[in-house]
């Protein structure tokens, strides 16, 4: 191959590694939504606290992450338990920039950690993005 041809080559595949970059960033919407459903209903199981359950502790139809009382106890004293999960779907309690922070820092927009059975979690900021996205999106329904 002449040294033309391979400068040649070369340049082309630096270009097609910029494209695929540039495209990769940011994430497409639904690539966000699709993360942040596997992180919220299959990793996180944010619906065991946060959505509502009947007598029979079924999960309450049409209820999906809308807030909900903790129902169950601490077997050992507890003086910060909180008695209820806020709802999640559509996140109406915080902003954007609040949520990232909670959801990458643990730290709610006062500054203070969530009570416990509240899990500290600490996702990545992409994940984060992907779980609010995610949020966000279930308020539409
Ligand atoms: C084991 C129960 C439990 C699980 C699982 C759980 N949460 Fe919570 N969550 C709570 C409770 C209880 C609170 C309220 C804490 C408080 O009042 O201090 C809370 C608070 C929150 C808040 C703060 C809302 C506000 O208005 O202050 C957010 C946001 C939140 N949870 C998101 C999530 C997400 C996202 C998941 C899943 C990835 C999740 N939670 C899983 C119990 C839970």
């Amino acid at each position: 191959m002449s040294p033309m041809k391979t400068l040649l080559l070369a340049s082309a595949g630096a270009a097609a590694g910029a494209a695929f970059l540039s495209a990769a960033a940011p994430a497409p919407a639904t690539d966000a939504l699709k993360r942040g459903a596997y992180l919220v209903e299959r990793v996180g199981l944010c619906a065991d606290c946060h959505t509502p359950r009947n007598e029979r502790g079924e999960f309450v139809a049409g209820a999906h992450l809308a807030g909900a009382p903790i129902s169950f106890a601490p077997t050992v004293p507890m003086p910060a338990w909180a008695p209820v999960a806020p709802p999640l779907a559509g996140l109406p309690t915080m902003t954007d920039a609040q949520a990232l922070t909670f959801l990458t820092t643990g730290k709610k927009p006062d500054g203070t950690a969530p009570r416990p059975p509240m899990p500290d979690y600490r996702f990545n900021d992409e994940d984060a993005r992907a779980v609010l996205a995610y949020l966000r999106a279930q308020g539409k329904k």
